[in-house]
């Protein structure tokens, strides 16, 4: 497995590809790899020739007082498992590589989908992933990019960004990846003490029993919201920031009784550490 630390480097093991007509996997990530990454980069193997995974905390999509120091940066535990996974190389720029100017050109995906869930809290965080993300299409060129679901706001704002800007990259977005007990894997999974690791079972516990009902056949959105809602809040050590439901696929507010594809997703504070997690219900 090869490491690039440079665009150039990157550019060149593209255009070799490129010449010898072999396909390319993207999976973007910001490191701290684990089996949620592990599952992108397999999936990534078993359908393309050439594997790569970006490893870059993205200075962009964090805003003032958010983690973007703290963020665990650990490139040669990364390395290693790209590598047991099957990546072909490891990309892995500097802050200064990426954004080698402070005058930059911004990518932003405007309307509901970017200013709902996260986006309320975090309003400039969208444009910065969507932003690194162009910048890695447009590196990398791959045929395809495999993203998480467990960060289903991001998934619906860089499909309406491929599909906005022609980007001729096709999606692959595979399911969340859970810890035995539920908990969706997470980098930031790392930050939490015992205790507040424990509360946030209430996260996957709270969508599971909303997910029930809706099999059950509740249709009602604002009843599953309130279901999930009062479970994390009979958690002490939770402080939710939103507990929301939104049709997909642009995350518009649900007209009525749910009738269509839509995302139940939750974000809730433990101690310092924010945590999401997210259902999807099929509608109909
Ligand atoms: O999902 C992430 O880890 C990041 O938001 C991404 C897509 C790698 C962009 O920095």
């Amino acid at each position: 497995m090869k490491l690039c630390k440079t665009v150039a480097e990157l550019r060149t093991e593209v255009a070799l590809a490129k010449v010898a007509g072999r396909s390319i996997g993207l999976v973007p990530t910001m490191g701290a790899l684990h089996e949620g990454h592990g599952s992108l980069i397999a999936a990534a193997r078993k359908e393309n020739e050439l594997v790569i995974v970006s490893v870059f905390v993205n200075p962009t999509q964090f805003g003032p007082g958010e983690d973007l120091d703290a963020y665990p940066r650990t490139l040669e535990a990364d390395c290693l498992l790209a590598e047991q996974m099957g990546a072909d190389i490891v990309f892995a720029p500097t802050p200064k590589e990426m954004y080698p100017s402070e005058d930059m050109t911004w990518v932003e995906v405007t309307g509901d989908i970017t200013k709902v869930l996260c986006g309320h809290s975090r309003p400039i965080h969208f444009c910065g992933v969507t932003t690194v993300v162009s910048k890695l299409f447009n590196l990398a060129q791959p045929d395809w990019a495999y993203f998480g679901q467990k960060d289903a706001q991001q998934v619906q704002v860089i499909k309406r960004m491929v599909k906005d800007l022609f980007f001729n990259v096709q999606l692959r977005i595979m399911p969340i990846v859970r810890e035995a007990d539920g908990l969706a894997k997470s980098s930031r999974n790392t930050y939490l003490s015992p205790e507040e690791r424990k509360a946030g079972l209430v996260l996957s516990r709270s969508l599971r029993q909303a997910e029930a009902l809706f099999q059950q056949g509740e249709r009602d959105g604002a009843e599953l919201v309130e279901v999930v809602r009062e479970m994390i809040a009979a958690e002490p050590l939770s402080e939710i920031d939103y507990v929301e439901i939104y049709a997909l696929p642009d995350l518009t507010p649900l007209a009525g009784k749910i009738a269509g594809p839509c995302l139940l997703a939750v974000a809730v504070r433990f101690g310092t550490t924010r945590l999401i997690d997210n259902i999807i219900l099929e509608g109909a």
